[in-house]
């Protein structure tokens, strides 16, 4: 369980193209927190992006740098945090994230493959069949996300906004009176 009052304020988890960068910046903005991402701490830490290190070096390194990434955050991040869309996998980080406020975006196959471009810097939807792919990610990923999470948001045909107000609602966060 995760110290009260210590840690994350949002935890956002969800399948690639869920919009976790964009409602968490913009959570950040409207609750004038700072704003971490996972993804982002590996790319600096190893100094190369993430398909160069699924390419050097394989997933599973890319898989043990994310949970040091995730254990590191969760230890000393007060703000918003957005996490890869596989971070919820290893059962060592689904422990790491248990007692934190953690919020599922869900989407539709139609609208992740549509949002992630089909593949763009993204090594796991890099092969002969994105859609294929995607859906069998969301298909094993989902009840993961649900066990994860104290909520769960629904972005297909909403915008981040939206996304972002329906979060700071739901979750009862205090947002700045400066927008
Ligand atoms: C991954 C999602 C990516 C990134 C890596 C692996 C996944 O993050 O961590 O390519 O396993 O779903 P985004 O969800 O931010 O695209």
């Amino acid at each position: 369980m995760a110290p009260a009052g210590l840690g994350p304020r949002v935890v956002l988890v969800g399948p690639m193209g869920s919009g976790k960068s964009t409602v968490g910046s913009m959570l950040a903005r409207r609750l004038e927190l700072a704003f971490r991402d996972t993804d982002a701490d590996v790319v600096e830490r190893v100094g190369k992006p993430i398909p160069d290190i699924f390419t050097d070096d394989g997933e599973q390194h890319f898989r043990a740098l994310e949970t040091e990434a995730l254990r590191a955050a969760l230890a000393e991040h007060e703000g918003i945090l957005a996490l890869g869309g596989g971070a919820v996998l290893a059962e060592e980080n689904q422990a790491l994230l248990r007692g934190h406020p953690v919020v599922f975006l869900s989407l539709s196959v139609q609208n992740g493959v549509r949002r992630t471009g089909l593949g763009q810097g993204r090594p796991l939807l890099a092969g002969i069949n994105p859609r294929a792919t995607y859906r069998a990610l969301l298909e094993a990923r989902l009840p993961i996300y649900r066990a994860v999470s104290v909520l769960e948001v629904d972005t297909d045909h909403r915008s981040p906004s939206q996304v972002a107000t329906e979060i700071i609602e739901k979750l009862h966060l205090q947002e700045s009176s400066h927008e």
